[in-house]
């Protein structure tokens, strides 16, 4: 039973990261940031998810600072984004990362699309950050199971993480199934589908028998499938819901029956054509 919010998943280099974390895609620096993180960190959530593309890199390491909360308590992430990737760039876009959050260190970087030609040279950039210390776990996001063995015949420390949609609608057990015998943690983005989820009529069902909501039962579902999460919210309230999922256990007949309403909806790109569909 995963009973509380500071549960942690560890990975095969043995570091540990929360099971649930906040995403801030879209939360703006400054006030809207800092509020959400504050109220974050006092609900008891210990990962913050960021990415260079979401130009809020600063406000998380200002609001981490302001919570007088230790750093090595926080589990810290971002990205590398798409146009810094690449055997000349990677380096000086981490150590900018580094500079915008006024940190020493980050818990987990991450390759944040896997974009063709590129990211096996940025991902040799990652494996020298890693073993120089400036990174506790390296990892990618988007990726199919092609990405992931191209990245293993490489050779060399392997990602601890992949990062990747993942919700009802959208499972993938084929990859799920590829990391967990490789030793890869897996960690859902969109787990709420952005919101797209929350009128389903049989997880509503399932949520009524627990008095919990939408959002709840499919938090409780990620983590009871082994599956970190980041669900995002700015809001106090939804923000202090998403946490509430450690009084309450799903079956696993309900667990399957979840697992059944995937139909390979896709709220984001496809790992193999993103560079088309983001017109990159
Ligand atoms: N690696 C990647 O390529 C990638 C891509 C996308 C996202 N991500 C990461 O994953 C995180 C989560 O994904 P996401 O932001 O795309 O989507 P999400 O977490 O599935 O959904 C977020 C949306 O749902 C709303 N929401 C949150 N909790 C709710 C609740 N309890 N009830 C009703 N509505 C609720 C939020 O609104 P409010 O904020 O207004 O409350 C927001 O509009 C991101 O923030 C980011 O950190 C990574």
């Amino acid at each position: 039973m995963i009973d509380n919010i500071q549960h942690k998943m560890q990975l095969h280099n043995g570091y540990k990261m929360p099971g649930l974390g906040l995403g801030v895609y879209k939360a703006d620096n400054g006030e809207e940031i800092n509020n959400a993180i504050q109220v974050a960190l006092q609900t008891g959530y210990r990962l913050i998810d960021t990415a260079t593309f979401y130009g809020n890199e600063k406000g998380v390491g200002e609001a981490v600072r302001k919570s007088n909360i230790p750093r090595e308590e926080i589990f810290i992430a971002s990205k590398l984004w798409i146009d810094d990737q690449g055997a000349e760039t990677t380096r000086e876009a981490f150590e900018e990362t580094l500079n915008r959050m006024e940190l020493e260190y980050l818990d987990l970087y991450l390759i944040h699309w896997p974009k063709p030609s590129k990211y096996l040279e940025s991902w040799k950039i990652l494996q020298e950050l890693y073993r120089e210390g400036k990174i506790k776990a390296i990892g990618v996001c988007n990726c199919m199971i092609h990405h992931l063995e191209s990245i293993r015949e490489l050779g060399g420390v392997q990602p601890m993480v992949l990062q990747n949609e993942f919700h009802p609608k959208l499972i993938q057990q084929d990859i799920l199934d590829y990391c967990k015998e490789n030793g890869i943690q897996y960690q859902a983005w969109s787990p709420l589908m952005r919101g797209e989820i929350l009128d389903n009529e049989l997880i509503k069902e399932i949520a009524d028998k627990y008095g919990k909501s939408v959002a709840q039962i499919v938090i409780r579902w990620d983590l009871q499938k082994g599956v970190a999460t980041i669900p995002k919210s700015v809001h106090e309230s939804r923000i202090k819901e998403n946490a509430d999922v450690f009084d309450f256990e799903l079956t696993q007949e309900e667990v399957n029956e979840i697992d059944e309403l995937e139909d390979h909806t896709r709220t984001g790109a496809h790992p193999d054509t993103f560079m088309e569909e983001m017109d990159l």
